[in-house]
């Protein structure tokens, strides 16, 4: 039987945390993106950082299989206008980051499952993007 997309997320994102390098691999990538990304993260510890977007990506996967959206609403907050000052656009970086990570270490990566993530993640990304 087919996985529902959010499971097949769920279990594309345990191989990826399972995958070395994954959380460096991406923020490589993210910050390859534009000037405006990496200016954000000058003085940020990258260790601390990594580990808590281990969790960030695993909220965002937990809304779409029904958790409370709370996380996210916090997200919101700390990254608005008033905290982290992150623009709306950037959040289209930040995705096109990760769907390239997660191709490149996801051994079971595919185009389906490309395009899963992104609508599997897209809802609660608009819902931190929109609290700016
Ligand atoms: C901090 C997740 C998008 C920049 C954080 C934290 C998490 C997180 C969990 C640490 C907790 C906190 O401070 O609230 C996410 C998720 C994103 C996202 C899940 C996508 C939906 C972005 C984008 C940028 C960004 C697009 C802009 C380039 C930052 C910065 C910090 C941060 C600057 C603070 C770093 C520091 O402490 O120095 N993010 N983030 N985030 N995020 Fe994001």
């Amino acid at each position: 039987m087919e996985l529902q997309p959010s499971d097949a997320v769920f279990q594309s994102y345990g191989r990826c945390c399972a995958s070395e390098h994954f959380f460096e691999d991406f923020y490589r990538i993210f910050m390859g993106k534009s000037d405006e990304v990496r200016s954000v993260f000058t003085s940020t510890d990258m260790p601390e950082q990594r580990r808590l977007l281990r969790a960030g990506i695993m909220w965002l996967i937990m809304v779409a299989r029904g958790a409370s959206d709370n996380k996210l609403a916090h997200l919101g907050k700390t990254h608005n206008r008033e905290g982290y000052n992150i623009q709306p656009y950037l959040y289209d970086y930040w995705l096109d980051a990760l769907l390239e990570t997660v191709a490149k270490h996801d051994n079971q990566h595919s185009d389906d499952l490309g395009r899963h993530w992104r609508t599997v993640l897209q809802p609660s990304i608009d819902k931190i993007r929109g609290a700016y």
